[in-house]
């Protein structure tokens, strides 16, 4: 396809063909939000809810640091409260200090004030993750309920404001969307263009049958098809913005064995492998048929290592793999202030 091809050359071009581990720890599922798509919404009440021990996620993060990682990512249902805060401020602060500060961290933890923001950029974080989910306000309120709990300009807020504080600042959406038009889908691609995000994760909808969406099953684009487009729209963010961090997810996984691996190849150069330990990842279900094989060991590191060579690239071991879109526009603010 030419797309591919032409969003393969400019990776190869301009980023290499470096993929980045982020070893994802998804330690809690507990959730303060409702939104209609996810398995782990507040209303649902049909599975357990898991909160790991600090020595648990700090084991998981020595494992990364260990098998050479370069960065984690860390991943929760949103709650917001001092407590937490706090929490995450000690993870960050201990998660550097066991890698010698060598380890990259993302945080994804949903909204939360521009002060929670900054303590925890001040206790080591380097980059964010808050996806938009959709750009469009209309879709967004027919798949989030319409509350101040569920705000599409608060969330836009959040992002631009993690970008202002100074963190690599990353969003994403679902594609395939109950209702969502390729209007949308090209709106999202400007949307992320236009706020000028360092990173993007961006992934098919998977429907649960634990929440409301699940009604609109027989209306969605087969599931094969969400997940070509999900490739097409990681091909054309990479046409649009040549020099960001874009992230093969894990629900291309869930579709196909080798989605993320093909992510990869035609545009996407990070990847998340799961090493949040094994009794808990089961329950952490955005969405069903989430992959279950346990990427917590030595051996999945270089299995995946060999898929991806398989499809063309390379693992960056030890490397943060920040994104160069960030460092030119840091470079760019220096120049400015000098
Ligand atoms: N299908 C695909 N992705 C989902 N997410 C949540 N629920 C689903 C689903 N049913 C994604 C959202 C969220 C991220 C953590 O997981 O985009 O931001």
């Amino acid at each position: 396809m030419i797309l591919f091809e032409k969003s393969s050359q400019i990776k190869a071009e301009t980023i290499g063909n470096n993929v980045y581990y982020r070893g994802l720890i998804e330690f809690s599922n507990q959730c303060e939000k409702d939104c209609y798509y996810c398995g782990i919404r507040r209303s649902n009440k049909d599975f357990s809810r898991y909160n790991l021990k600090d020595e648990e996620i700090l084991e998981a993060a020595e494992f990364a640091s260990q098998q050479n990682y370069g960065s984690i990512a860390l991943q929760s249902g949103e709650k917001t409260s001092p407590a937490f805060t706090q929490r995450i401020e000690k993870l960050l602060k201990a998660i550097k200090k066991l890698s010698n500060g060598q380890l990259g961290i993302t945080i994804s933890l949903g909204e939360q004030s521009e002060e929670t923001y900054q303590r925890w950029l001040n206790a080591g974080a380097d980059r964010y993750l808050l996806r938009i989910e959709s750009s469009n306000p209309d879709l967004y309120y027919k798949i989030h309920p319409n509350n101040p709990q569920h705000n599409h300009e608060k969330r836009i807020d959040c992002i631009r404001t993690l970008r202002k504080l100074g963190y690599q600042a990353g969003t994403g959406v679902m594609v395939g969307l109950p209702f969502q038009t390729y209007e949308d889908l090209a709106d999202d691609l400007l949307f992320m263009k236009s706020i000028d995000i360092d990173m993007c994760g961006m992934g098919p909808f998977i429907e649960h049958s634990n929440t409301p969406l699940y009604q609109y099953k027989d209306e969605l684009m087969p599931i094969k098809e969400r997940f070509v487009l999900t490739l097409k729209m990681i091909a054309l963010l990479r046409i649009l913005m040549p020099d960001i961090n874009i992230a093969a997810a894990t629900a291309l996984q869930a579709i196909e064995a080798n989605g993320r691996e093909k992510a990869l190849q035609i545009g996407a150069n990070v990847i998340m492998p799961n090493i949040t330990p094994g009794m808990y990842r089961d329950d952490y279900n955005l969405y069903e048929n989430k992959p279950k094989t346990n990427q917590k060991t030595s051996d999945y590191t270089t299995y995946l290592e060999k898929q991806i060579a398989i499809w063309g690239n390379h693992v960056a071991y030890g490397q943060q793999g920040n994104s160069l879109h960030f460092k030119k526009r840091q470079a760019n603010i220096s120049i400015k202030n000098s």
